[in-house]
This record gives C-alpha cells, structure tokens and sequence, in this order.
C-alpha cells in the first residue's frame, strides 16, 4: 500500500500550504523539513525512499535571492545537488517527483510571457541555481513535472504582501518599484493547481501563477486598497533601490499549457484579496 505523498520542505512558504491542503483533502502525507532532515545532504536522502510513496513534492530550497550571491555553493547544494539525488532516488523507485523553479531562470529581458521552452539565462546565483536543479531531474530520467512560478504570497511567511501590509500600516508614505513587471502568485492556489496537475498524471515542465500581471507598484497599491490603508504609495526605479542580485525586469511567466489543462488561472486581484482576508499578524 502507498505511503502517500512525501512532503519536503514542509514548513516554508509554499509546503505550509501544501499541508494545508493535503490535511483537508485527507490525502495521506508525510513532511519533513530542516532540521530534522537536510535534503543537501545527499546521505539522508536514500533512507527516505524506503517507503513506498505515491510522489514526491519538492518545497525545499535556498530562497534568499540576494543571500545566494554571498554563498553561492550553498544555493547550488540546495537547489542545483539535492534535486539531482532527490531525483535520482525518485527514478530508482519509480516515483513521481513535483518541483519548483522560478522565474529567476529567465534573463527578464523579453517583451512578452516567458514560454515553457525559452532559453534559461539566469541573471544572478539564485536563478543559475534553480537552473541547475531543473537540468538535472530532467537528466536523471525521473518522471518529473517541474512547476516554474515566480512572486509567492501567502497569508504566512516572509513575503511581498505581508512586508507591505506591514510597512503601510507603519510609514506614512513610502516607495515601491514599478519597472519590474510580473505574476503574483497565491502559495495556496499554486499548491491546489499543482495537486489538480499532479492528479492528472501532467508530466513536464510548466508555469503555475496567478492570472493577470502587474508591477510591484501596482500590486503594492491594490494591497493598501484591500486592507484600507491610508499611506501614500509613490512609484520607483530599480535603480533607487540597489540589491546584491540582479532582479529580472520582465518575468511574465506563459500560462497557456497550464490553462489548456486546468481551465484560466484566477487574476491575481482575486488570489490576492483572498490570501489578506486570511492575513497572519503582523
Ligand atoms: N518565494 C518566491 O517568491 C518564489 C518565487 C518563485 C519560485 N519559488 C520557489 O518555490 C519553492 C517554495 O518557495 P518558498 O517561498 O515556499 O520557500 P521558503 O518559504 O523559503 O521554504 C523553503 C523551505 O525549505 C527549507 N529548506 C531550505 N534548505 C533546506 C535543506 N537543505 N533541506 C531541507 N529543507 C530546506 C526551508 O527551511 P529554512 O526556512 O529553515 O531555511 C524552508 O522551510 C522553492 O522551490 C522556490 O525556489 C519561490
């Protein structure tokens, strides 16, 4: 009899709502996380897999954008090395494995949505590192479906919306850059459309957002209008705001495969005014 699925990284942003949903659907699971298991540590992996499980769902990763420039070998162990065995593991045992890339993969210099198939060309460690995990399960001869998704929210974590639920609620006035353009994405509707892929047997590489796309200004704006605040939002450059890493200025991920399977993917205005009404304190 199956084990159900095997969760990792379980307590992040995205593996929180994966639980969730996984625990409401009363689909049997098993989460792991750090500390108790480091999935860079390639000898901890193989005794996972003694266990039959249905699929695999890979949340795990080094996702500190601008901490991967100053520690680039520990981002490639996580996120380039661990879903190499993790992989690996997964083809030995038959076992279908889910996991998540990200926009970052991209240059962000195109002027339309970012296809399955483009070209990778990271600008900085994070996206070479993520680029790397993706080439090799598509190597390790694995069934694999890889879900790309780019600007995570949810009502918990450290993210976009809570930061700017926060800094609204506490500055007068303050700024937000409007040159980047992308697709928000709710963690709980990107967990609900990848279990739907998942359910249907989808195998491949694929890009689950919310519907819709928006500058960091404009989604800034619609979140003070969700939650009533008063402060004034002033748009930006990038170049106002230096970072360690390079930020892609165009990361619209193409929906259409995915849509083709699942039906139109929800505006984010929806996804979003759902994911405040939920709002964790502050
Ligand atoms: N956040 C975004 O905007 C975004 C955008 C595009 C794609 N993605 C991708 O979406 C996926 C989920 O992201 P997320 O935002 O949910 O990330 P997250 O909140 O940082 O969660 C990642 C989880 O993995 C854990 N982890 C890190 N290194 C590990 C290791 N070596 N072994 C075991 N667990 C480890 C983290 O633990 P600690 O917290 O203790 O480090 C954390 O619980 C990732 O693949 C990410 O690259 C995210």
């Amino acid at each position: 009899m199956s084990a159900g699925i095997l969760l990792l990284g379980d307590r992040g942003m995205l593996g929180r709502a994966f639980r969730e949903l996984l625990a409401a659907k009363k689909r049997p699971f098993t989460g792991f996380d750090l500390p108790e298991l480091d999935i860079a540590e390639p000898e901890q992996i193989g005794p996972l897999f003694a266990k039959p499980w249905s699929a695999v769902i890979n949340c795990a990763a080094y996702t500190n954008v601008d901490g991967a420039e100053a520690d680039q070998a520990a981002a490639l162990r996580a996120n380039g090395t661990a879903p190499e065995v993790v992989a690996a593991a997964c083809a030995r045992t038959r076992v279908p494995l889910v996991h998540f890339s990200t926009d970052y993969v991209f240059a962000g210099d195109a002027s339309e949505p970012y296809h399955v198939d483009a070209p990778l060309h990271p600008l900085g460690a994070y996206g070479r590192s993520k680029a790397a995990g993706e080439i090799a399960i598509r190597g390790s001869g694995a069934e694999s479906l890889i879900v790309r998704t780019s600007w995570l929210y949810a009502p918990w974590g450290n993210n976009f919306v809570r930061t700017m639920a926060r800094l609204t609620r506490d500055k007068p006035e303050l700024k937000v850059v409007d040159d980047q353009r992308g697709r928000p994405t709710s963690a709980q509707h990107l967990a609900a459309a990848t279990l739907a892929l998942l359910d249907r047997g989808t195998r491949g590489t694929l890009h689950v957002t919310d519907g819709g796309e928006c500058t960091w200004y404009e989604f800034t704006i619609e979140i003070a209008r969700l939650l009533g605040r008063t402060a004034i939002v002033r748009p930006c450059t990038t170049a106002e705001f230096p970072r360690p890493a390079p930020r892609p200025s165009y990361s619209v991920l193409d929906l259409a495969p995915t849509e083709a399977i699942l039906g139109p993917l929800p505006d984010w205005r929806l996804n979003l005014a759902s994911v405040v009404a939920q709002l964790e304190p502050l």
